[in-house]
């Protein structure tokens, strides 16, 4: 490291001396971390990039040395020239890398003085996340952020080996284009040329990808900046960072198997750890019946039992109702779950009902096996007895049941599901990353609408083709697949329609006339008549991938820049106002002050 530091300006990074450097003169510049003094010797902690080092003055340190330590502040920026010292018996940091050693000043120049910091540059800071934001280039200086920022390299150049030691060609795609479709709202920037028309900012590079495709690149990557104007939430942001990539005849398996060695390589650079491949893959269907989750975080056990086919007999007026209107009537075994106190079960229900359910039915089995609880006055007799044993509750256990419309008892289950593996501390430690696959082409809202569940390049299941061609829409599968790393989902990809007329019915399926999918995606189609190749491909959210790696709670603390909840900067200031002037040039002035 030291061989490439600017010679003239320091010797050395203050986080690589060590024992062996003991007796050598060195120049280091940095940072003031930290100042104290004991009697007539006083110690400064240097920081930079490489680490800290203690600068120790005793008696014998020039007084010009002295002087300037006296009077140093937090943050100020410093070069010091010194002689590098075992430290004494007993004075060894062994916390430190660089503990073993201090530098002696012979000179020590301030070459810039910090104003009063808004915070201490500390790992274990105790202060507002939007201070941090305001301040985000002192937050980066903190070392744990630094560390962040460098896994991400270290990881963003694993992948670039990989793929491209595999073949692929890093294609840049352009930021100002047309509307992809990805299903979110478009950032649009007004053009100046032609006033009136605009230019989205991409969701992805998607059509872009396929395009290259259809050029005949063959194998296509990008770490490609993504922009939607959706609601946020921890693990999504405005502008995120994606690896993009496309592959030309190809199934999933030879898409998946990239994507494996691809994450392999950056556990292994960023962990030092592997995985074992291939990953397990698990359809859709089964994730949504055993965790009612297309994310299903394996490292809880916790499983759904379906319990529509006895509920019906327990004269449960919730139940009843929800079987009335074809909806589901799940449950959740927790063994031993009789132990949870009165607060943790209502906390489960609290789950429940924020994720939209009605409530939640529960009871626990005592040890003579008799239910009690709520839903234990409907658990009389054999019906009751039967119940419990289509849910496999035993005593000492609780059962705890959603009963709603499937979109709904899904989402409550899911949450309830990772609300007890929580409260019961149930999840192991072990990482489990897997693949979901054939997710379904079509999802129904709340209205009983069809819409389409990815975008409508996606390939169905070569077995549903005909209930597509058919009109029809349920459980027709595609040909698309997720990563999903301990409940998160890491990426999504599919293998694309390459054929016209399987396009065509894709197209009316999603209620697209020929007319209006021409006139939505004119390029790609016109592109597809001049021999697309079969294709598909992938995307991982790099952002979700750094922040599971290094341990972070939110994506916010793996981008050196991010927005907040509300998408703004809290550093520059964006989004803000804008020269009436600037507006004028791009001929929206009007509309811009009138609405
Ligand atoms: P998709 O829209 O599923 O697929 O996005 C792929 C992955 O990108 C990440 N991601 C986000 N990360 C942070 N903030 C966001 N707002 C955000 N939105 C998505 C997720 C997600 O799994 N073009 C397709 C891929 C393909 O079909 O090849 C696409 O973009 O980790
Ligand atoms: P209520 O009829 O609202 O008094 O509810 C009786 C019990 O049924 C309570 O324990 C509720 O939490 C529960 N409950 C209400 N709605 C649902 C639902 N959709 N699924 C499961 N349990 C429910």
């Amino acid at each position: 490291m030291s061989g490439s530091l600017a010679a003239a300006w320091r010797s050395h990074g203050c986080g690589e001396l060590r024992a062996a450097h003991a007796g050598s003169e060195v120049t280091l510049a940095g940072w003031v971390a930290n100042r104290r003094g004991h009697g007539s010797v006083r110690f400064v902690d240097l920081r930079d990039r490489y680490g800290l080092i203690q600068l120790t003055a005793d008696e014998d340190a020039p007084a010009s040395v002295h002087e300037a330590l006296r009077d140093l502040h937090p943050e100020d920026v410093v070069q010091v020239r010194g002689m590098v010292r075992l430290r004494g018996e007993g004075l060894v940091n062994s916390d430190r890398p660089t503990g073993e050693v201090e530098v002696v000043p012979v000179e020590l120049k301030v070459l810039n003085r910090a104003a009063r910091m808004p915070f201490e540059v500390l790992d274990d800071l105790d202060v507002p996340e939007d201070l941090r934001l305001r301040f985000r280039y002192l937050d980066l200086r903190r070392p744990v952020m630094q560390e962040r920022m460098l896994m991400r390299t270290r990881a963003n150049h694993a992948i670039r080996q990989t793929l491209v030691a595999d073949g692929f060609m890093e294609i840049e795609t352009p930021l100002l284009t047309r509307s992809t479709p990805e299903g979110a709202r478009d950032y649009l920037v007004p053009s100046r040329i032609k006033p009136g028309a605009w230019y989205a900012l991409p969701q992805s590079p998607q059509i872009f990808k396929q395009l290259c495709m259809v050029a005949g690149l063959d194998r296509y990557y990008q770490i490609a900046r993504c922009l939607r104007d959706e609601d946020l939430r921890a693990d999504r942001q405005p502008e995120f960072t994606q690896l993009d990539l496309e592959m030309s005849f190809v199934a999933e398996e030879d898409v998946q198997a990239v994507v494996e060695r691809v994450v392999d390589a950056v556990f292994l650079e960023t962990r030092g750890s592997r995985l074992s491949l291939p990953l397990p893959r698990m359809s859709y269907d089964e994730a949504m019946r055993r965790f009612a989750s297309d994310k299903p975080d394996l490292r809880n056990p916790l499983e759904v039992c379906d319990l529509a086919s006895c509920a019906g007999t327990l004269a449960f007026p919730v139940f009843d109702g929800a079987l009335a209107r074809k909806g589901w009537v799940r449950g959740i075994r927790l063994p031993g779950g009789a132990g949870l106190t009165r607060k943790q079960l209502e906390a489960l229900e609290t789950s429940a009902k924020d994720a939209g359910a009605g409530g939640l039915a529960w009871c626990k089995v005592g040890d003579d096996g008799v239910p009690t609880g709520p839903l234990s006055r409907f658990l009389a007799g054999e019906a009751g007895t039967n119940f419990l044993a289509a849910a496999k509750a035993v005593a000492g256990d609780v059962l705890v049941v959603v009963a709603d419309v499937p979109l709904r008892a899904r989402t409550a289950l899911d949450a309830v599901r990772r609300k007890a593996g929580a409260l019961m501390d149930l999840g192991s430690d072990a990482d489990h990353m897997l693949w979901i696959t054939e997710f379904p082409s079509f999802e129904e809202t709340e209205e009983g609408e069809w819409v389409p569940a990815h975008h409508p390049f996606t390939s169905p299941v070569a077995e549903d083709v005909a209930k597509l061609q058919s009109g029809e829409h349920a459980g027709v599968r595609s040909r698309a697949y997720d990563l999903v790393w301990n409940g998160v989902e890491l990426g999504s990809g599919s293998i694309r329609i390459h054929d016209r007329e399987l396009q065509e019915t894709m197209f009316r399926s999603l209620g697209l006339t020929p007319e209006q999918a021409q006139e939505k995606f004119a390029f790609l189609l016109d592109a597809f008549r001049y021999g697309a190749p079969p294709h598909g491909g992938f995307a991982i959210g790099l952002d979700r991938l750094y922040m599971l790696l290094g341990g972070a709670e939110s994506i916010r603390e793996v981008i050196a820049f991010p927005k907040t909840a509300t998408a703004s900067c809290l550093l520059t200031g964006a989004p803000g106002p804008v020269d009436e002037r600037q507006l004028a040039d791009l001929g929206v002035a009007e509309r811009g002050l009138s609405t």
